[in-house]
């Protein structure tokens, strides 16, 4: 019998990652306003989402999961959710069309603003300063008052994920991922790159498609598919007193979900079996994520399905694995036969980011295009091996011209960097390397879909 479980239980149990803050009152009546706040997103679309991942478990679509590292207050501001959501829109579009599978779209968006940190000290010229963790914790400003943990920056971040939410909705339902319009989903500055001429031949060949059905009585009319798509919200859910404030009893089923956003994950440094997120998570009926890192251990591991995903519900979870992509075929493959040879169902999905950071010459932080390529490229080979499903991919990716992984077809070097490094946190993909890893990927489902038609043929035959 699992112990009992409510919103707060998680509040007895030992915490890592949490911010000190200063006024307790202030920080239990932020909560308490939260608490009385609408959901943010409803039961029943969290319930939709676990169905689409259920198949994603079972071989049967992918997953593309992304945005940014740490969404900000600053840069709240519609053409960066309609950049992003463009390049997400083609990401899908390219591995729907040319990998041939239906593609679950998760944006890390409206909600993605707490930040696990490696350290809780940050040291500049001399000076030391409590870490910044996300806007909806402190400033990221070097300065000892934006240092502090302020409460009031939780209610700026629910109203910030309500607003994105809106217009993701908007653009998802509206009219804006009718696929009649795929050709200007493009954005200006990838016109003329590579990756944005493949992508034109693409969209070109869609359009054909579309002409085709078009002549056969299939119209954007008479099939909605063609002109709405589902999107989907996720972030990592860090900051436990935020998340309780928002969890909420689901009237119809009688069970508790996270309404702050579809799906949430649980970060690699917070996911020790008997500590506070654990035992947060395992309460909420949401679909929820895990990362996994090279510290986790298949006993751990298997420890630890049992707690989030105790009834076996496919797409109930997803394991976000992030090794590194020299560590990637030493880690991964021990953990898919624990998991596969216990009949467990989960969704597979390589987070090629955050284990190929590294440290620039001139400083920068940033991320070799060629080492996400290649933690990808193995993890499709380990499944291939295992006879397991690679799911699905994780990316920290962004709609803007930025310059902050090095490499890609439009090669960013390390000098480079300096151009357009905006990033809060951790270096993002731009544009035009997302899509050249939608497209890489897209060639590596083809692939696994060719090798699994030929098996699936013979068990049809022999039923
Ligand atoms: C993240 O996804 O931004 C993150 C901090 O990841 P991880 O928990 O895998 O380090
Ligand atoms: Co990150």
């Amino acid at each position: 019998m699992p112990a009992p479980w409510s919103p707060d239980s998680w509040r007895s149990k030992p915490i890592v990652q949490v911010p000190d803050y200063p006024d307790a009152a202030a920080l239990a009546a932020v909560e308490g306003r939260l608490a009385t706040f609408p959901p943010l997103v409803f039961a029943g679309e969290a319930r939709q989402l676990t169905k689409a991942l259920g198949e994603v478990a079972e071989g049967r679509s992918f997953l593309l999961q992304g945005g940014d590292c740490a969404e900000s207050f600053l840069e709240h501001r519609a053409d960066n959710i309609r950049d992003f959501f463009r390049v997400f829109l083609q990401m899908a579009v390219v591995l729907t069309y040319a990998g041939g599978v239906p593609v679950v779209k998760v944006g890390r968006i409206a909600g993605q603003f707490a930040k696990p940190r490696s350290s809780p000290f940050e040291k500049k010229d001399g000076v030391e300063l409590p870490s910044y963790r996300g806007d909806i914790i402190n400033g990221a400003e070097f300065t000892s008052e934006s240092r502090i943990p302020d409460p009031q920056r939780q209610l700026q971040a629910y109203r910030q994920a309500a607003a994105t939410l809106n217009l993701i909705r908007a653009f998802a339902q509206g009219g804006y991922a009718d696929l009649e319009r795929v050709h200007q989903w493009t954005l200006g500055f990838i016109k003329d790159s590579p990756q944005g001429r493949r992508f034109e031949e693409l969209a070109s060949r869609i359009s054909e498609t579309l002409e085709f059905m078009r002549a056969c009585g299939i119209t954007a009319e008479n099939t909605p598919q063609l002109r709405t798509t589902n999107v989907y919200t996720s972030h990592e859910a860090l900051l436990l007193g935020y998340e309780q404030a928002m969890t909420r009893l689901d009237s119809t089923s009688g069970d508790w979900y996270a309404t702050s956003g579809h799906m949430i994950w649980i970060g690699d440094r917070t996911r020790q079996p008997d500590h506070a997120h654990v035992e947060y998570f395992r309460g909420i009926r949401n679909p929820i994520g895990m990362k996994c890192g090279p510290s986790l251990e298949p006993d751990t591991l298997l420890k630890l399905i049992d707690v989030l995903n105790p009834n076996n519900v496919a797409g109930r979870l997803t394991l976000i694995c992030r090794f590194g992509s020299d560590k990637v075929e030493s880690h991964l493959p021990k953990l898919v036969r624990a998991v596969e040879k216990a009949g467990r169902k989960v969704v597979w999905s390589c987070d090629p980011m955050h284990g190929n950071t590294i440290s620039a010459a001139n400083g920068y932080k940033t991320r070799p295009f060629e080492r996400i390529l290649k933690e990808v490229d193995t993890f499709f080979a380990v499944h291939r091996a295992e006879g397991s499903h690679a799911g699905g991919i994780h990316v920290e990716m962004t709609g803007q011209n930025v310059t902050e992984c090095t490499g890609g077809a439009v090669a960013i070097s390390e000098t480079d960097l300096s151009d357009r490094y905006h990033t809060h946190c951790d270096p993002r993909l731009n544009a035009d390397q997302s899509l050249e890893l939608a497209f890489l990927v897209a060639e590596r489902l083809k692939t696994e879909r060719g090798a699994r038609a030929p098996h699936e043929a013979s068990i049809a035959a022999a039923e």
